[in-house]
């Protein structure tokens, strides 16, 4: 049986090993094979490592972001040949992981990359792109159902919105989801040395984290603003940030969160009509996988009509074996304004 190299996490909260495994072939009706020509890293990736989440069977192999090329194609699937460029989500299943050198791809959830973006520029869109597409868009309880068929005619010009951590990888994909639908103004919190690019994404006004508090983010806003109520906040930070979203939010508007929801005790017995949701970015499931493929459907032209940019990308040396260090900057919050993507086909 030929073999592959994979990054394992050798059991619950365990190291983080290079490792021979066998390489998967003969994928089921309706998947591919792709070979992993980059993979970004993720805040999840390193949770599930530190904290035990998500995965029961060990040694377990993580990553939810895979560029690569089709390597085999299952019965049934249309549309992919093998060598096409693709990129894909990664789900929490050692068979669909991305830090290994070939994955499992279910091919409805997997877009063919256009010409103008690279391997590492590709891998650093699904999870993201799904944290803030689902939460925004797809119908509650997923999301606060700005666009749910993820149709291109859909207008909210002239209603105010708010990506709190506008500079995260989640944030920058939100900032150009709003766009997309053409709110307007929408403001972004992040660090100042990013408002020049988030403006280039769509935002119209940064206020610079290290300038403005957070206790003082609802006043700021509302000058920003004129007043005019905020339909949308989404919250890519969801720390103690949601308090002062939730203060923002208008009375009819809708909250995404990325994080765990504090906010129960303000939303429970009040009337309130705020809507919040907690994102869980995952395509796959049965409340979101309409969606999902709709979206996997857009997203070349999407990228190709401008619509989309990825991430600026930081791409890291050593294969497989690179991912460690990077999850540790990250763990640390030392990687700003960047996804760091790693390259399987390069471990020795
Ligand atoms: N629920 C889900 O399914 C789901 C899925 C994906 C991600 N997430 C979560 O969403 C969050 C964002 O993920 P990501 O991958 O986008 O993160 P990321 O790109 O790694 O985030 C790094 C950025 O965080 C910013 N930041 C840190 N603290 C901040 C604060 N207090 N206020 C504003 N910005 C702050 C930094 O901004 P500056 O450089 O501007 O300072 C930095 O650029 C993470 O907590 C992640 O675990 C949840």
């Amino acid at each position: 049986m030929s073999e592959q190299k994979a990054l394992l996490i050798e059991s619950k909260q365990g190291r983080f090993v290079v490792s021979s495994i066998p390489k998967p072939t003969l994928p089921p009706p309706g998947e591919l094979i792709v070979k992993v020509q980059a993979t970004a890293l993720n805040p999840v990736d390193w949770k599930i490592q530190a904290y035990g989440i998500f995965y029961e069977k060990y040694p377990a192999i993580v990553g939810s972001d895979v560029a690569g090329d089709v390597e085999e194609i299952g019965e049934g699937v249309v549309g992919f040949k093998k060598g096409d460029r693709v990129f894909l989500q990664g789900s929490f299943a050692n068979e669909y992981g991305g830090f290994q050198q070939y994955t499992r791809a279910r091919a409805d959830f997997v877009a063919h990359i256009p010409k103008q973006l690279s391997y590492s520029q590709a891998a650093s869109i699904p999870l993201a792109l799904a944290t803030a597409a689902i939460g925004l868009y797809v119908n509650q309880p997923s999301g606060i159902g700005l666009n749910p068929l993820f149709d291109t005619s859909t207008n909210y010009s002239g209603q105010a919105a708010l990506v709190i951590g506008g500079s995260t990888s989640v944030g920058q994909y939100a900032i150009q989801l709003l766009r997309y639908v053409k709110f307007g103004p929408i403001i972004t919190y992040a660090s100042g040395r990013h408002s020049e690019y988030l403006k280039s994404l769509g935002a119209t006004d940064c206020i610079d984290r290290n300038q403005v508090s957070l206790s003082e983010l609802p006043r700021v806003v509302k000058k920003l603003t004129g007043g005019v109520p905020v339909k949308v906040v989404y919250d890519a930070i969801s720390n103690d940030s949601q308090f002062a979203g939730y203060e923002i939010l208008a009375e009819d508007g809708g909250m995404v969160l990325t994080g765990e929801n504090k906010l129960q005790d303000k939303i429970d017995g009040t009337g309130s009509k705020k809507t919040v949701a907690r994102v869980f970015a995952s395509p796959f499931m049965p409340t979101t996988q309409e969606f999902g493929k709709a979206m996997y459907k857009n997203l070349t032209k999407l990228i190709e009509d401008g619509d989309l940019v990825p991430n600026r990308v930081e791409d890291l040396p050593d294969g497989l074996a690179g991912i460690i260090a990077g999850l540790e900057r990250m763990k640390k919050d030392q990687v700003s304004g960047v996804k760091l993507v790693a390259y399987p086909q390069e471990t020795s």
